[in-house]
């Protein structure tokens, strides 16, 4: 499961398209913990899809992860401002990939 104190255990290593990403990176192998305030941890996601199914506000979006040993793509929390802590991929995600913090 994602290590859901991850911001004080990892560093945060970049960014990409406005969602930060906690290292360590090294692809393909290695991706990573994208997002803060949903969190997903792309080397645990397997690209079940449970959590872009249910969302109910589309936080989440396919990004192509080729080479990766758990699987191609990975569920993005792009829009993760716009999360309203419901909770529901925490509980839909059959690896524990995902972690929100409520504010
Ligand atoms: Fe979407 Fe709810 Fe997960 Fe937030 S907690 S990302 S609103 S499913
Ligand atoms: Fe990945 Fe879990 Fe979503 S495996 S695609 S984070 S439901």
């Amino acid at each position: 499961a994602i290590d859901s104190n991850f911001e004080q255990s990892r560093e945060q290593v970049g960014e990409e398209d406005g969602v930060a990403v906690w290292g360590p990176v090294e692809p393909p192998e290695k991706q990573g913990i994208r997002g803060t305030h949903v969190a997903v941890d792309f080397d645990i996601c397997l690209a079940d899809g449970a959590c872009l199914e249910d969302c109910p506000v589309d936080v989440f979006e396919w990004v192509d992860t080729p080479g990766h040993p758990e699987s191609e793509r990975k569920a993005n929390p792009a829009d993760e401002d716009q999360c309203i802590d419901c909770m529901l991929c925490v509980d839909v995600c059959p690896v524990d990939a995902i972690d929100v913090d409520p504010g």
